[in-house]
């Protein structure tokens, strides 16, 4: 069991106090003259489109970066943090919107680390690796996770990985917990426990303040939302005497709402891309699809059902065991990436962090980096030919990024994950594979991502569109694929299915 403490009375224990708050980075104001309150022993959501100065608000509290002018009050004191540090010690965990763990040690040391458990044994300290252990297994079970403490976390998917984070923030018994979109690769029955634990520390006095892009979740957890655009303080609201659409209307002013345009026709004759009786045991077998011009292929499943270890497959980041795979007539079994790219395929994996982006280069390099081949001239590149390839991305995708030559790591992250998807369509695909393409974007430039993918299908892009949020896979696709433990168990029609038959056959893995 997670022990949890009786509650507090202290009535400034768990408050926090922004007065006139700014954080710039240099020309770039985060967050401007921000003051609120957010009251103690409440769970706050906080909400803005991507970019607004969310992650950078987290970031001040936890000590990750110190504002540029106005006063931070933590449980009645004003606060100069300097470090993650000096927050910890005011009662302060965070659960950061980037994954944070080692990939190399087991999911127990993530979890104890920098306080490994020790023992004595012939008057030496040792690690005590079974306590650890014992103790990691128990806070997993309370999660409700059969994971095995011992594994080392780079074999975990990214929603096991968001788990073992949360799992760590709440071991550490907070006073305040700040969580920066827990959930957005959670699937329900993660989401369901996060939320469980959560309202036991609620119970306990425990003030959070939770970030998310999905609307539904703040009216089952939050007792207040908070909106922020563009740095400023807009206001907050009680959950109870409020809508959603009050919301969205507070986030963007007022914002049109595009709608999905009529499904086309797709001719069904020559498959653009054949799977056929692709098996990795242990993580799909024996699936077989086409994927035609122009259509739009869902794949809809639980987290671990095997979508993202199939897309990784076809692409060749990872070795099939058996079965073929053929592009435009051509056999592509076993190619690499870099063929696979070559021949017109593109892949947005559902990991930026690692595989999408390299943090450290400009944005600019970042949106070129897949196409310098059709870039190049004579094998040269220059900004000169690039230019267009950037400005082009960074308007149809609405990336909020002020300089495209700082790096890709001074953007939010929605508008990070936006430049994945531009680099992509900058190579001009014939077949796109998106994995969770919608993860950590606000609801407005989600709406620009599917336009996007629409507009392309309708130019004959070719796509696999994997999404946990099974909503947004209804409405995508033209087609839609249910995976259920590594196999394929139906194929649906968006139109003649609902939200409700779809769950259940990712659930349960048969029609009912
Ligand atoms: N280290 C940095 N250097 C430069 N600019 C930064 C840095 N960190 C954040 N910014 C900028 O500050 C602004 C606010 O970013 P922040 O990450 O707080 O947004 P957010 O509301 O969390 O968005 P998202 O929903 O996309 O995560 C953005 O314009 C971002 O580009
Ligand atoms: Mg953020």
């Amino acid at each position: 069991m997670i022990h949890i403490e009786p509650p507090r009375t202290d009535a400034t224990n768990g408050r926090i106090e922004f007065q006139s708050v700014t954080k710039r980075y240099g020309p770039t104001i985060a967050l401007s003259e921000f003051t609120h309150c957010f009251e103690p022993g409440r769970v706050h959501a906080l909400m803005g489109k991507n970019g607004s100065g969310k992650s950078t608000l987290v970031k001040l509290l936890a000590g990750a970066t110190d504002p540029t002018s106005g006063t931070i009050n933590v449980n009645g004191k004003d606060r100069h943090f300097t470090s993650p540090h000096d927050a910890f010690e005011a009662g302060i965990v965070t659960v950061h919107q980037e994954l944070s763990l080692v990939p190399e040690l087991s999911v127990g040391e993530n979890i104890f680390l920098g306080r490994l458990p020790h023992k004595r044994r012939a008057g030496f300290r040792m690690v005590n690796w079974k306590g650890l252990h014992q103790r990691a297994a128990e806070l997993l079970s309370d999660m409700g996770l059969s994971m095995d403490s011992r594994q080392p976390v780079s074999a975990l998917s990214v929603g096991q990985q968001q788990v073992v984070e949360i799992v760590k923030a709440m071991s550490f018994n907070p006073s305040i917990l700040l969580l920066d979109e827990p959930t957005s690769a959670l699937a329900s029955k993660e989401v369901k426990l996060l939320f469980a634990l959560m309202e036991r520390l609620r119970e306990r006095g425990v003030t959070m303040i939770y970030i998310t892009h999905r609307m539904s979740e703040l009216f089952d957890i939050a007792d207040t939302c908070t909106v922020i655009r563009d740095g400023h303080y807009i206001g907050a609201v009680e959950m109870k005497a409020t809508s959603p659409s009050e919301i969205v209307g507070m986030m963007f002013g007022s914002a049109a709402r595009t709608t999905r345009p009529p499904r086309q026709e797709i001719a069904r004759s020559a498959p653009l891309l054949e799977v056929r009786g692709l098996s990795r045991p242990g993580h799909f077998n024996d699936i077989s699809f086409n994927l035609y011009r122009g259509e739009i292929l869902g794949i809809a499943g639980l987290l671990g059902s095997g979508r993202t270890e199939l897309m990784r497959a076809i692409y060749g980041a990872d070795r099939a065991d058996s079965g073929t795979v053929h592009f435009d007539g051509r056999e592509m079994t076993g190619a690499s990436p870099r063929e696979m790219r070559k021949a017109g395929l593109g892949y947005t994996p559902e990991n930026r962090k690692e595989v999408g982006l390299v943090q450290a280069l400009p944005t600019a390099d970042n949106l070129c980096m897949a196409s310098l081949g059709p870039i190049a001239r004579k094998g040269f590149v220059s900004r000169r030919l690039e230019r267009p390839y950037i400005d082009r991305q960074i308007a149809d995708l609405h990336i909020k990024c002020g300089d495209p030559e700082l790096p890709v790591s001074s953007l939010s992250g929605g508008n990070q994950q936006k430049v994945v998807i531009g680099k992509w369509l900058n190579t001009s695909p014939s077949v796109m594979f998106f994995d969770e393409p919608s993860r950590g974007v606000d609801v407005q430039a989600k709406r620009q991502i599917f336009d996007i993918i629409w507009h392309k299908a309708a130019e004959g892009l070719a796509s696999i569109f994997v999404s946990t949020e099974l909503e947004e896979v209804l409405e995508v696709a033209d087609r839609i694929l249910v995976m259920h433990h590594g196999s394929v168990v139906a194929e649906v029609d968006p139109t003649q299915t609902d939200l409700t038959q779809l769950y259940s056959l990712c659930m349960e893995g048969a029609p009912k």
